[in-house]
């Protein structure tokens, strides 16, 4: 009979998802002596991981929340699910897009902002209407920073949208090369994507070489009608740059899924909180994916993805 595995779940770790796994576990947040850890967003840096844990699974793309460094020292490997919510955070982007694109924020707000009985209202929305005038995606270039899982969803999708894709990715591998559409144009740099796009969108992770890659320098290089989207990680962007960027004309607005107090209330900028990859779907694909791995090297030895 298969081993009932004690593992321990941290946060929003999709129960659902779990509990579609052919594998017998224990699963709850206070397990005693758990030989895995799923974890979602918990910053894991400062806890005390138990001397029972052999694996751990982080239920998303990035592992900046979990000391890999310090558990590939005790031989503990980090497991990851590379695309399991990849169209889910695709599919925000486009919408971050086409809401900068057509001013729903602030149109949104203006109407809330109306006060008076409806015929005041019409006549109102008559005249405020032209400040929310938008502009449509087609023969519009999308800059792409990072053409991996969600960047090549994100080309495709910009693509059938009639949009023109310029994408850089200094890592590109031959699989990714070859999954993508040939009418994505490849950029040498990252300068040639800031200064050649309407929308920039930014899908690398965040190391050392990321930090702020989107600084003073670079806003100054972007179209002045630039939309910047960030739904990868925080850091990556300058948010006091951008924020100076705006106020400056040098760009136009910001769109990101960190919020920040850098950030906030500040004009042209949308903040969301960290949405991305928060659909039923791609949590279950989360879990489930992590899981199994976690599962396979604990059963097997085998590893994946980590
Ligand atoms: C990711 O790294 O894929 C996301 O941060 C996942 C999440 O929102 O939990």
């Amino acid at each position: 009979m298969a081993k009932n595995y004690k593992i321990q779940t941290l946060n929003a770790i999709s129960k659902l998802g779990l509990s579609r796994l052919p594998i017998s576990y224990t699963v709850g947040s206070d397990i005693a002596e758990p030989e895995g850890i799923l974890v979602r967003s918990q910053n894991m840096h400062e806890m005390a991981i138990p001397a029972s844990v052999r694996a751990i699974g982080r239920a998303g793309a990035g592992t900046n929340n979990i000391p890999v460094k310090k558990m590939s020292e005790r031989g503990i490997p980090v497991f990851n699910a590379p695309g399991a919510n990849a169209n889910a955070v695709k599919e925000l982007v486009i919408a971050g897009m086409l809401m900068s694109a057509r001013n729903l924020v602030p149109a949104f707000k203006f109407v809330e902002g109306l006060e008076g009985d409806d015929e005041s209202l019409h006549k109102q929305v008559e005249s405020g209407k032209k400040n929310f005038a938008g502009t449509e995606l087609p023969n519009r270039t999308l800059g792409i920073i990072g053409l991996g899982a969600i960047g090549g969803l994100v080309a495709d999708a910009a693509i059938k949208l009639g949009m023109n894709v310029l994408g850089y990715d200094p890592d590109i591998t031959v699989e990714a090369a070859w999954r993508l559409s040939s009418q994505v144009k490849k950029a040498a740099s990252v300068e040639e994507v800031v200064k050649n796009s309407d929308f920039i969108t930014l899908h690398v992770p965040l190391l050392e070489v990321t930090r702020n890659m989107i600084n003073a320098e670079r806003i100054k290089l972007m179209r002045p009608s630039a939309v910047l989207l960030n739904f990868s990680r925080e850091g990556i962007v300058d948010d006091a740059a951008v924020v100076a960027g705006i106020a400056a004309k040098q760009m136009h607005a910001y769109v990101c899924d960190f919020p920040s107090n850098a950030l906030k209330g500040q004009a042209g900028v949308v903040a969301l909180p960290h949405l991305g990859a928060s659909t039923q779907e791609a949590e279950e694909n989360c879990a489930i994916m992590v899981a199994e791995q976690v599962s396979d090297y604990l059963e097997n030895g085998n590893i994946l993805n980590s």
